[in-house]
């Protein structure tokens, strides 16, 4: 009979498939990393000792940015103490950059929970060959290679629940002015979806988008 062993000629609306005849298992992944942008967040203690680390729990609202930090980082310690981020955007060509940082920590001592695994660096610019450019309000740099760059001030530090003994937050921070390279925008309220080539990472793995499929009815471009 044709079609026999496709078990989406018996579901209906509401009907479950059965596991045992559908082609989805449940699975139980080590990581929910399931694609999105890289950031090259940078902060500075309140010495003025600059921090640039790789992130990518980060999504976008309005003006408003939130990320997902670790309660080990360097990071989540210099927000806590200044208030203020720059948050740079890499594209598909700086994965190598990314990637030298990602064993890095600006926390002298490296915590205990990353010991063997990650080692102190106090200066992730040279480390990554990146290259700092002065902000314009707040203290942590822009990375020069970086073609979209934001600047932000913190609103809001929440803690995480705890799960499997991982501690993390969620900081809500406002952008307050964004750059970007003239090769990536259209003019200055629209960015070039064709030449902004973003990093993305998907299951520790770095990709970046393929061609363009549509656009939404909202899209002015
Ligand atoms: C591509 C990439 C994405 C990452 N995403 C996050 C993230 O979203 N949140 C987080 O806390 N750590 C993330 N990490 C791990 C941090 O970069 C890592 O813990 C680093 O040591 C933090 O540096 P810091 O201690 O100087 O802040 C990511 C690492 C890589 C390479």
């Amino acid at each position: 009979m044709e079609n026999e062993t496709d078990p989406s000629m018996f579901a209906s609306h509401g009907e479950f498939l059965k596991p045992e005849i559908s082609n989805t298992v449940q699975i139980r992944p080590k990581i929910l990393y399931f694609g999105t942008p890289v950031v090259l967040i940078a902060t500075a203690d309140g010495r003025g000792n600059v921090d640039l680390a790789p992130m990518s729990s980060a999504w976008a609202l309005g003006n408003t940015v939130v990320l997902g930090l670790s309660v080990l980082g360097k990071t989540l310690e210099n927000l806590k103490a200044t208030g203020e981020c720059m948050l740079n955007f890499p594209d598909q060509t700086l994965w190598k950059n990314v990637e030298k940082l990602a064993p890095l920590t600006g926390k002298n001592p490296v915590p205990f929970q990353k010991m063997g695994t990650f080692r102190y660096e106090s200066d992730k610019f040279s480390a990554a060959s990146l290259h700092p450019v002065p902000s314009e309000v707040v203290k942590p740099p822009r990375v020069k290679e970086c073609e979209i760059q934001m600047e932000c001030n913190v609103r809001n530090i929440y803690k995480m629940s705890e799960q499997d003994g991982q501690l993390a937050a969620i900081v809500e921070v406002n952008v307050i002015a964004v750059y970007a390279n003239k090769k990536v925008i259209l003019d200055d309220t629209h960015v070039n979806v064709k030449e902004w080539k973003p990093l993305i990472y998907s299951f520790r793995h770095y990709f970046t988008l393929g061609d363009e499929l549509g656009k939404s009815f909202r899209s002015e471009t």
